[in-house]
C-alpha cells in the first residue's frame, strides 16, 4: 500500500520539480542595489560618494555650454536623464552639448565601459571615482538603462495610472516628502516633476547621498505611475 502511494506520488513530485525548474529565471538575478548606486553616481557622483567637488569645467564639455564647474562633470549633464544625449531631451535648450547618449552601450561589456571612464575623453581619477564606483557605473550603463519611450508621451508627460501612483506615493514616499511633495522645503517635488526622465531616473535609482529608496527592483511601471502622481503637486 505504502509503496503504491509512493509510486503514484513519485512522478507527481517529479512533475512539480520539473515545472519549478522550467519556471525559474534562466539568467542570474540582476544586482539592483549596485545598479541603482551606479544610477546615483550617474546623476551626481560627488553627491553619492562624497568625493571632493571637481573645480573648473570638464575638458569634454563644450566651451559654449551654459553650465560650469562641478555641474559639467556629472554624467547626466553630457548624456542626459533619458540616456539619449543629443538625440533626446538635451537636443536643444540650455543643457544641449551635442554629445552622444549612452543608450548604444546598453547590453555591452561592463569591463570595457569601466576602462573607458578612466581614459580620454572622460579621465576620471581614482580619487574622483573608486574602482567600485566605476564598476557600479559600468553596471548601470550596461544593465541599468531603461528605454524611457514606453513611459513618456509625445508631449513629454509620463504615461501611467496616477491613482495607483498616489497609492504607492502615500505609502513609500510621503514620510519624507509629505502629502503634497513639499515637506522637504529646499526640494518641493512639484517644482521638478515636469522633467519626466529625471523623475523616472530618481525614482528608480534614488537620490545621490540620501536614504531615499530605489524602486528599480519593482516593475518599472510603478515608478512611472508615481511620476504621474507627482504632476499633481503644487509647483
Ligand atoms: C563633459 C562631458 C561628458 C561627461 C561629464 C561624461 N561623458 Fe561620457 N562621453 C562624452 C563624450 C564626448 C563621449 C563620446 C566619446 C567618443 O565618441 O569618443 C562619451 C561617451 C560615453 C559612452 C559611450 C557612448 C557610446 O555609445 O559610444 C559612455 C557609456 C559614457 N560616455 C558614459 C559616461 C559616464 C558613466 C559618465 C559619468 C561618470 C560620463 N560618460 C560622463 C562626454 C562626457
Ligand atoms: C528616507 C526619506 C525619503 C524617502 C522615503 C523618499 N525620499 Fe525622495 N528625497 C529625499 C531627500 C532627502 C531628497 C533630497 C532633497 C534635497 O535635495 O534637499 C530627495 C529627493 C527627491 C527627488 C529630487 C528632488 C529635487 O529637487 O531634485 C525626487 C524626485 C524624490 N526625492 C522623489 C521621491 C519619491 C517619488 C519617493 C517615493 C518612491 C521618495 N522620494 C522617497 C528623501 C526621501
Amino acid at each position: 500500500m505504502k509503496n503504491s502511494v509512493k509510486s503514484k506520488a513519485g512522478p507527481g513530485i517529479l512533475f512539480i520539480g520539473l515545472a519549478l525548474l522550467l519556471a525559474a529565471p534562466t539568467g542570474a538575478i540582476a544586482d539592483d542595489g549596485a545598479i541603482a548606486r551606479g544610477g546615483r553616481l550617474y546623476d551626481k557622483w560627488f553627491g553619492e560618494n562624497k568625493a571632493e567637488k571637481p573645480t573648473g569645467n570638464h575638458l569634454a564639455y563644450p566651451a559654449d555650454g551654459k553650465y560650469k564647474d562641478d555641474a559639467t562633470w556629472r554624467c547626466k549633464e553630457c548624456h542626459g536623464w533619458d540616456y539619449l544625449g543629443k538625440d533626446g531631451a538635451y537636443s536643444s535648450g540650455k543643457h544641449a552639448t551635442g554629445i552622444v547618449g549612452i543608450s548604444a552601450a546598453a547590453g555591452g561589456d561592463a569591463a570595457a565601459i569601466a576602462a573607458m571612464l578612466r581614459a580620454a575623453p572622460h579621465g576620471y581619477t581614482e580619487k574622483q571615482l573608486s574602482a567600485k564606483d566605476v564598476e557600479d557605473l559600468a553596471l548601470f550603463v550596461t544593465q541599468g538603462q531603461i528605454d524611457v519611450k514606453p513611459y513618456i508621451d509625445a508631449s513629454g508627460k509620463p504615461i501611467g495610472d496616477g491613482a495607483r501612483g498616489a497609492n504607492y506615493y502615500n505609502t513609500l514616499c510621503i514620510g519624507c516628502h509629505g502629502v503634497d511633495g513639499a515637506k522637504i522645503k529646499e526640494a518641493p517635488l512639484g517644482s521638478v516633476a515636469g522633467n519626466t526622465p529625471e523623475m523616472l531616473h530618481k525614482v528608480l535609482n534614488g537620490q545621490p547621498g540620501e536614504a531615499m529608496p530605489a524602486l528599480r527592483a519593482l516593475d518599472h511601471q510603478i515608478a512611472a505611475d508615481i511620476v504621474v502622481h507627482l504632476q499633481t503637486f503644487p509647483k
